[in-house]
């Protein structure tokens, strides 16, 4: 018997677009399936920790705007695409304060700072276009530019090095603080080096400040969007995009994120929001609006602490239990730490094994690569293990690369 063509539907692998080939499912969502096992130590995945959300305050304020029947029929209809005005104008006097003055026209909200990153690589990427990228870098980066298929190349190491450039490149994309995955925090210095060679280049920075207002070391070190506006004067010739979001500092799921950078290039990605998904909820802007108001700094204050006594014990049992091959580095905020396994050990094989027989999870540091990756590293997150698991995972973990050696 054959079958009719109705019956069997139309062949999808020969319908796809070409960017599909690089649209690939990424190890950390797949591994973040595992969250429910409950005898799984997480020192995977980097989600913030959802015992010490803001429950409160996210209550009043949403019950608030949605008892007050003229809020409420604003936060249940459509935003407009560039977001919710009071929140736009907030964020002008919240930039200010990070010495970048600038007005409405210089800031769209976005679902989250990931929405932000797709719609930059929508807005400035053609195949075949080069992206400058820290290798390694954001998956999540990586990911929404993949489908613009650009080439990568990487950001130098040493921004002041001689015969560094970034010539070709489109967009070069930088976390400055405390980044995802490795934890490193650019200095001044090499911020104003990157600075120098993207205006050198005429390329645009991406600023990815995801992790700013979680420092819980040494002194805050200026965005690159703000260095670019005091060597320039103003947030329109900066060359910056800088992209932030409200996730780490109050809660993800209300997925709202911003980027501020010049006027022209904000119209832009405006319209290409509008034509993604029309707006950001206006209620969570109007509830999050709320709480950051009052509450942006402390709450920010409040998640550091936590995250900095579990940074402190999983570098104490890091010392105390990884063998003198073993190095990492030393986050001054963020969620992340970096891990250079011995050499010649597969970051990749590890993190299964750790998973599977040491009820461990990890990621494996090449995933962060687009090409070439630096196989004997792991990424961990301090954000939700507690410090008895995450001290008990580290050992875990350490007697395997003691086993893997063998
Ligand atoms: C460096 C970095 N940028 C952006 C994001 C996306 O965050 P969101 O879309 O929730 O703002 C993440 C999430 O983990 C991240 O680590």
């Amino acid at each position: 018997m054959t079958l009719d063509k109705a019956a069997v539907g139309p062949d999808w692998d020969s319908l796809y677009a070409t960017r599909m080939k690089r649209v690939a499912p990424s190890e950390i969502r797949e591994r973040m399936r595992l969250i429910n096992q409950h005898s799984l130590i997480h020192l995977g995945g980097g989600l913030p920790d959802p015992a010490i959300f803001a429950y409160d305050l996210l209550a009043e304020a949403s019950a608030a705007i949605l008892g007050d029947p003229a809020r409420a029929r604003l936060a249940l209809q459509y935003a407009p695409s560039e977001g919710h005005l009071p929140l736009r104008e907030w964020l002008t006097g919240y930039m200010a304060s990070l010495g970048v003055p600038c007005g409405i026209e210089n800031i769209v909200i976005t679902n989250g700072s990931q929405q932000a990153l797709d719609l930059i690589g929508k807005m400035l990427l053609d195949p075949g276009d080069v992206a400058a990228v820290e290798m390694p870098s954001f998956i999540g980066a990586l990911r929404a530019f993949d489908a613009y298929q650009p080439q990568y190349i990487a950001i130098p190491e040493d921004t002041t090095a001689t015969g560094a450039t970034l010539a070709g490149a489109k967009l070069a994309y930088a976390g400055p603080d405390f980044r995802n995955p490795t934890g490193t925090t650019l200095t001044r210095a090499e911020r104003e080096g990157l600075l120098t060679l993207a205006a050198a280049a005429g390329t645009p920075i991406v600023e990815d400040s995801c992790y700013e207002k979680l420092r819980f070391v040494g002194e805050t070190i200026p965005s690159l969007l703000a260095l670019g506006v005091a060597r320039t004067g103003s947030i329109e010739n900066a060359g910056v995009l800088y992209t932030g979001t409200f996730s780490k500092t109050i809660a993800p799921s209300l997925r709202v994120g911003w980027v501020a950078g010049p006027a022209a290039a904000v119209r832009k990605l405006t319209l290409l929001k509008q034509a993604s998904d029309l707006a950001t909820s206006a209620l969570n802007q109007m509830v999050l609006l709320d709480v950051v108001r009052d509450h942006l700094d402390s709450e920010a204050v409040r998640m550091s602490a936590v995250y900095a006594e579990r940074c402190g014990s999983m570098l104490d049992a890091l010392a105390r239990h990884m063998p003198a091959d073993v190095s990492w580095t030393r986050p001054e905020g963020g969620l992340y730490v970096w891990v250079l396994l011995p050499e010649g050990m597969d970051g990749s094989r590890f993190a299964e094994r750790a998973l599977v027989e040491r009820g461990v999870s990890t990621i494996s540091g090449a995933a962060f690569y687009p090409s070439d990756p630096r196989k004997n590293t792991i990424r961990l997150s301090f954000s939700l293990a507690s410090v008895q698991d995450a001290a008990e995972g580290i050992r875990r973990i350490a007697e395997l690369v003691e086993e893997m050696r063998g």
